[in-house]
């Protein structure tokens, strides 16, 4: 059958390049980009069709999926950490409110859907250190109580409606093309950008405070990975574990250093942003994802540094 995918949230970090990469795999014409803004930032998305979905409003969502015979969502529209903490309701309202939404579309019209879920489903009580798959969840941010909520309700819509969803949990992601929407993990794409325009960054996270994170290419390879793979063998559906590396700040900056060597990074810590980051695990026991669907990153943190730096050299004309 041929997949006609309607993606949520498509102009943010994830969106941006997710849309174009699947336009390559899937056809240009089966990839409908969505997004609550309604006029596409000049550059963004090359081109392609776009239509303006709050997810808040179900009859929006509902509209899009009949109009094109969607069978895929790939539901990205939500506020992330930093961002819920200051705004703690629309977090709620968009973040569990869009999700509901999506998934309620999903059941009439019998679409698949992936949903992230994030580190931030995991709080202070859960093991740090290499964190299994199944474990305490007793996240203290809001962010966090929506993504545990949300990998609870995509449980709920396949084993009561046979919804097929599906979804991972995602560490930090850095990229190049579109900027962080604010999150806690965000410093780690500012660095790049501070580091060739200015020769330093000054860190709203701690030194010694170890977070998972991932290069882009491999975010939206997970999500296509996991969207093709064979039902039968999914235990997790809808929160797997993934994860591409782990590192402070020092280590980041150690890695930029090889690349540029008058690179100095400084700290002036954001207790919010601290303290959220500082809840979440240090690392991720990602073999679950591993064993039932084969996911394996192609980048660590020296392969993602190198190309990170060659990529924003170029887009930002140095
Ligand atoms: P982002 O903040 O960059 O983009 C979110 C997009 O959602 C924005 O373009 C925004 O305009 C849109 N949006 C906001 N409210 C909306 C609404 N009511 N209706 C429709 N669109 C709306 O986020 P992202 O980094 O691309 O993240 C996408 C998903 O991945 C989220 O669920 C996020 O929690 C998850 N995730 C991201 C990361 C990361 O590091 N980027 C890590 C873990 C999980
Ligand atoms: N990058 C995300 C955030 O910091 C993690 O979900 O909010």
């Amino acid at each position: 059958m041929t997949k006609k995918i309607l993606i949520t949230g498509a102009l943010g970090q994830i969106g941006t390049e997710l849309t174009v990469s699947m336009r390559k795999h899937y056809g240009a014409d089966n990839v409908i980009a969505s997004d609550i803004i309604t006029e596409v930032p000049e550059g963004a998305l090359k081109g392609g069709l776009y239509e303006v979905v709050d997810v808040v409003k179900p009859d929006q969502i509902a509209s899009v999926v009949k109009k094109y015979n969607v069978n895929q969502i790939v539901h990205l529209a939500a506020i992330l950490s930093a961002v819920g903490e200051a705004k703690p309701h629309l977090a709620w309202d968009v973040n569990m409110g869009g999700l509901f939404n999506v998934l309620e579309v999903a059941r009439e019209t019998k679409a698949a859907v992936f949903t992230p879920s994030s580190i931030a489903a995991f709080g202070p009580s859960t093991p740090p250190d290499n964190t299994p798959q199944d474990t305490l969840q007793r996240p203290t941010t809001m962010y966090g109580v929506t993504k545990v909520a949300g990998e609870l309700l995509c449980d709920y819509y396949f084993l009561k409606y046979g919804v097929d969803t599906r979804g991972v949990r995602f560490p930090g992601l850095i990229s190049y093309e579109a900027l962080p929407g604010g999150g806690t993990t965000d410093y780690a794409v500012h660095i790049y950008y501070d580091a060739l325009k200015h020769k330093r960054y000054t860190s709203y996270i701690n030194k010694g405070t170890s977070m998972d994170m991932m290069y882009m290419p491999d975010a939206l390879d997970a999500i296509m990975h996991l969207m093709e793979a064979d039902p039968n063998k999914l235990i997790h559906r809808n929160a797997f574990n993934v994860t591409a590396m782990s590192f402070d700040p020092e280590v980041l900056a150690a890695e930029i250093k090889k690349h540029i060597p008058e690179f100095i990074i400084g700290y002036d810590v954001d207790p919010v942003r601290q303290r959220i980051a500082d809840s979440w695990p240090n690392s991720l026991d990602d073999s679950a994802a591993r064993m039932e669907w084969g996911w394996s990153p192609k980048y660590n943190l020296a392969s993602m540094t190198t190309d990170m730096l060659a990529k924003l050299k170029i887009k930002l004309a140095l």
